[in-house]
């Protein structure tokens, strides 16, 4: 469960948009970050069936690491076994790398389901990085332990299911819900189950110097289905982490479609809590490259609203290729009692300072 520490009026890093500004806020937006060379729209590749992924992990995050799993000295040795998954470089930090298969058949095929989830998009791994480093606007949000996070429009990459399992492992808490359309689900499902085995290596290589090894009991997951259960949140949300037995990711792959934002959430709920009315707020709702298509707009806009509490923090990583798009997801929030704030790009990574845009969202924050 996240503190109610974050405040995005005073972070500075942080600037609100309202209603009246959001065109001036597009017209700089896009006249600062100019968009890089759109030739490929923001696809990573259209002729791949399998993408090698690498996401860098940042000294501080690997230090940070170590000290809550009480690793009490660095340590330089990675361990010949998890080379391929985990390079350590002493102080510099690690990269987390993931296999990821892409459906080019579905990609290709004249399916009247969406078919830009069949690969993998840049904001993605981009985004996940940029998470993942503490000094991130957002990295806090995530740290807590016991964190309930639903991702929308995943794709079937599962690049940050698997990525944000870190936190997770290393909280031993917290649930991540990874949703988009049925047709889907299984190629998502299959790419966070083999990467899920990375990020474990990765942790045991974290935690390499602690005797015994903290996580060394974690077990993959078999079924990604059908892990949560209320019984299971509640005990997470009144024990604390560390006091926890170990425990693997729980991740849910779950079909959630926008237009049919409620039925679909309701769906979902009634799969993480099967045997009562009660259910957990999610913590964090994040989507990645969900804002591209006019005619998705308000039915994406809906589903946040849907999905979202009041306490909710929504983080919204665009690719900026259409600025009438853009401007009408603002537009369609700021008009459907969604606060929303954009981070200002000197706060992101290098890699997304032109041509991504991040936003912030809370509902009736200040109401
Ligand atoms: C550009 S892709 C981005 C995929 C992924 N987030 C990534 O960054 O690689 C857009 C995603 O939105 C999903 N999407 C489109 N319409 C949807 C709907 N009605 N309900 C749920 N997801 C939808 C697509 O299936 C696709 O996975």
């Amino acid at each position: 469960m996240i503190e109610e520490s974050f405040d995005p009026d005073t972070d500075c890093r942080l600037e609100k948009v309202s209603l009246d500004d959001v065109s001036d806020h597009i017209f700089w937006t896009y006249s600062k970050c100019k968009p890089r060379d759109m030739q490929n729209l923001g696809y990573i590749s259209r002729t791949s069936h399998t993408l090698p992924v690498s996401i860098k992990l940042q000294p501080e995050f690997i230090l940070q690491a170590k000290l809550g799993a009480g690793v009490s000295s660095p340590t330089t040795d990675s361990g010949r076994r998890h080379r391929r998954t985990f390079r350590s470089q002493s102080s510099e930090g690690g990269t987390l790398e993931f296999d990821i298969s892409q459906s080019l058949e579905l990609l290709n095929s004249a399916s009247e389901s969406s078919t830009t989830g069949a690969v993998l998009w840049q904001v993605s791994p981009l985004f996940a990085e940029w998470v993942l480093a503490p000094k991130s606007v957002f990295y806090n949000l995530f740290v807590g332990g016991n964190v309930n996070v639903i991702e929308l429009g995943a794709g079937t990459s599962g690049v940050l299911a698997s990525a944000f399992s870190l936190f997770m492992f290393l909280s031993q808490s917290g649930l991540y819900v990874a949703t988009d359309q049925e047709h889907l689900l299984p190629l998502l499902r299959k790419n966070v189950k083999r990467n899920l085995g990375s990020v474990r290596q990765t942790i045991e290589q974290i935690t390499h110097a602690s005797d015994p090894p903290l996580y060394n009991s974690l077990t993959m997951q078999e079924d990604l289905r059908t892990l949560p259960t209320k019984s299971l949140h509640r005990k997470q949300r009144q024990t604390p982490a560390r006091q926890q037995q170990p425990q693997c990711p729980q991740i849910e792959v779950l079909e959630l479609d926008w237009e049919r934002a409620r039925s679909s959430t309701a769906y979902i709920r009634s799969v993480l809590y099967p045997n009562t009315d009660e259910t957990d707020e999610f913590d964090i709702v994040i989507a990645c490259d969900t804002v591209y298509n006019d005619f998705l707009v308000p039915p994406f806009v809906e589903t946040l609203n849907t999905v979202a509490s009041n306490r909710t923090h929504i983080l919204i990583a665009m690719q900026m290729r259409s600025h009438e798009v853009q401007e009408e997801f603002l537009t369609e929030a700021l008009s459907n009692d969604l606060n929303v704030w954009y981070v200002l790009p000197e706060h992101l990574s290098d890699s997304m300072k032109e041509g991504f845009a991040i936003y912030y969202i809370r509902k009736n924050i200040n109401t």
